[in-house]
């Protein structure tokens, strides 16, 4: 899959996004998909409030609660404001919400976790969103060299993204009684002499 970078990310434009101030289109020209990837934002509370909360997004997360406004809003800001949370949101050229990406780093190792708009699931937007913020997130955290992520062993839309992202099948964890599938993504060996 080829994904193009309408703009080159440079140290300086990491940087800016990281300030949440710039953001980078990407064109994937096998899929003929264009979206634009920031920062997320306090001021996105409530497109990643709903997102969140919809039932099948419930129902494949590791927390299946339903989500509490107010709850969210303090969950949001201590995630924005931690430096171990790579949040990013993909937009439309129009500006419509695509979906959600976000790393939670521990030492060397992050948690990532996706959603993707009900309109805009089935069009192949996850694999492109996984492959284009990964590469951000190692840009931005040189300690981290593997990527997990839980999905639930019904969620079989997910293990085909993931997979298809290059993530490889690790182990099985039951958490809160589900069980679920751990795929891993390594960082390329950039200079492997
Ligand atoms: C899971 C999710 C991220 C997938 O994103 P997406 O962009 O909609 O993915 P796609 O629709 O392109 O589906 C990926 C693959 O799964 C297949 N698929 C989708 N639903 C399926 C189903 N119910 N059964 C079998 N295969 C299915 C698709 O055909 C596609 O395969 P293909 O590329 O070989 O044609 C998205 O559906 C979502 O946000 N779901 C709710 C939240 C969630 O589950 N997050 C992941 C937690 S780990």
């Amino acid at each position: 899959m080829q994904i193009i970078q309408t703009e080159i990310i440079t140290k300086v434009m990491i940087t800016e996004i990281v300030n949440n101030k710039l953001g980078t289109n990407y064109f994937c020209k096998e899929k003929n998909i264009e979206f634009f990837l920031r920062k997320a934002r306090n001021v996105d509370a409530k497109i990643i409030f709903e997102l969140s909360n919809e039932d099948v997004v419930r129902d494949n997360s590791i927390n299946t609660n339903k989500i509490i406004w107010d709850d969210h809003l303090n969950w949001l800001s201590a995630r924005l404001e931690s430096k171990n949370c790579f949040y990013l949101l993909a937009f439309t050229k129009e500006d419509d919400f695509i979906g959600q990406i976000r790393y939670d780093i521990d030492n060397d190792t992050a948690s990532i976790s996706i959603s993707i708009s009900k309109d805009f699931r089935g069009k192949g937007f996850s694999t492109v969103l996984l492959t284009s913020s990964v590469e951000l997130m190692f840009n931005q955290y040189s300690k981290v060299n593997f990527v997990l992520a839980k999905i639930h062993q019904k969620n079989i839309a997910s293990t085909k993204t993931f997979t298809k992202a290059g993530y490889i099948h690790s182990h099985q964890e039951v958490i809160n009684g589900n069980e679920f599938d751990v795929l891993e993504l390594t960082r390329k060996d950039e200079n492997p002499n």
